[in-house]
């Protein structure tokens, strides 16, 4: 079983695919290699929990089985209707195997198919009996590209069925393709959206919807930040207007990033048993922990959009988890504490070698020193300027710090690597730390 963050288990993964509150239990898939800690011919394993809080390892449940799928599971949601659990996905076939290593391809030769697998119960799935191509690889280029679109996102409406999948206008420029449905298995094309000069050339892992009153757009363009370091794929949200009777939607030209730690990618959103909208993405990391696995989950998030902002909260069961006041870091749990402070200008927090400075309306961090110089990632990080105060609330992780900004107003997420036990104050400041009862602990 694994606590707060949900983690590769000996092998790789990436973005977090069908999530959902199903039958009492949050399911939760992730993109998966499961021969080793590198990205390959993508399955989805898939971890089960009550409370967002422990997480219980289930295996692999979608594997390559069809012709479609043959050369991977990308990624993709989960609806119910019915009692039944379904899964859209995008199934991939390589033109061409790289002879060496038949789990990649040569010069992007593979084709993608929209796939769709039931399960009648959310822990047994049939890739024989129960899995369907719904749309098949696309040959009018006019409509969608044949190799780069993918990620169905499903969600219902009065009215019926609504996918949302991400894809390129001539490898130009990204683009979001909207189809509907009466009965899960038959999808129409309705319309598309796209945006000149902007966004990137393919928008990954599109999600789609609405909460307090505002609709609400999170996309993964690919090519997006181009300051020579690691990661120019980046996700971003903004509020759109969507008529779902045309499938028309316009996007602003302004946006916030998801996280402004860049590490966050492919980020999914689903409803929580109290009807909160609630987030979870995968943490890039640039090298494998102990050469034997890669890719973390951030931590539920809360999104809640007020006039023209998108918050992120930390979700409250974490919170209520991490009650147990400590002195010091060495007391922690294994799964890591949290610290609540507040910033006046020029004040900083150094954790284990993490640094967290408040310079004027920012916060800024810097992990200069838990990654290696090679690796060539981003080591400094800043918020926009602050409207709602400077209180910091801090989680942190063996090899994740996420910083939550004013109760979600920004988050810096990052992945460290050999971070320390010491904190270090630079000015004034006063701080509680907290970590995990004990025992476990109850739902929140
Ligand atoms: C995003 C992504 C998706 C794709 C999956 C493949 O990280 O590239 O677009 O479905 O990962 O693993």
């Amino acid at each position: 079983m694994q606590k707060i963050h949900v983690k590769a288990n000996a092998h790789w993964m990436n973005d977090p695919n069908g999530f959902i509150y199903y039958k009492n239990k949050y399911h939760l898939f992730y993109q998966c290699f499961p021969y080793g800690p590198r990205w390959g011919r993508m399955h989805w394993a898939h971890v089960v929990s009550s409370d967002l809080v422990h997480w219980e390892y289930q295996g692999i449940a979608v594997f390559p089985s069809k012709m479609d799928d043959r050369n991977g599971c990308f990624s993709g949601s989960a609806v119910e209707d019915d009692g039944k659990m379904y899964l859209y996905y995008t199934g991939v076939r390589y033109l061409e195997e790289n002879p060496e290593d038949i789990n990649l391809c040569v010069d992007e030769q593979f084709v993608s198919a929209q796939m769709m697998l039931t399960s009648e119960d959310g822990y047994r799935f049939d890739n024989i009996k129960d899995k369907k191509t719904i749309l098949p690889v696309f040959c009018d280029n006019q409509i969608a590209d044949a190799r780069h679109t993918r990620d169905p996102k499903v969600w219902k409406e009065e009215d019926g069925w609504y996918m949302v999948l991400g894809s390129t206008e001539g490898n130009r420029r990204g683009k979001l393709l909207f189809f509907r449905s009466t009965d899960k298995e038959n999808w129409s094309y309705i319309n598309s959206v796209t945006k000149e000069n902007g966004f990137g050339w393919m928008w990954e892992c599109p999600d789609y919807f609405e909460t307090g009153g505002k609709q609400i757009l999170i996309f993964s363009p690919m090519g997006f930040c181009k300051n020579g370091k690691a990661y120019s794929d980046q996700s971003i949200c903004m509020q759109v207007t969507f008529r779902k009777e045309t499938c028309e939607m316009e996007l602003p030209d302004t946006y916030q990033f998801l996280d402004y730690g860049l590490d966050l990618y492919a980020p999914q959103t689903t409803v929580d048993e109290k009807g909160r909208r609630i987030l979870m993405a995968w943490l890039r990391m640039p090298e494998a922990v102990e050469g034997r696995w890669n890719g973390m989950q951030c931590i539920p998030r809360v999104v809640e959009a007020k006039q023209d902002h998108i918050y992120f909260r930390v979700h409250p069961n974490i919170r209520n988890a991490f009650r147990r006041k400590i002195s010091r870091p060495e007391e922690a749990d294994p799964n890591g504490y949290r610290i609540i402070f507040s910033l006046r200008d020029g004040e900083a927090l150094d954790v284990g070698g993490y640094h967290i400075e408040r310079k004027g309306m920012r916060i800024c961090t810097d992990r200069s020193r838990l990654v290696e110089e090679a690796w060539n990632m981003q080591t400094e990080f800043s918020t926009p300027e602050l409207k709602d105060g400077f209180q910091l609330e801090v989680y942190v992780d063996q090899n994740m710090i996420e910083v939550f900004v004013n109760d979600g107003e920004y988050v810096i997420s990052n992945c460290v690597y050999n971070l320390g036990t010491k904190i270090r104050q630079q000015g004034q400041v006063t701080y509680d730390i907290y970590t995990l009862e004990e025992s476990d602990m109850p739902k929140g």
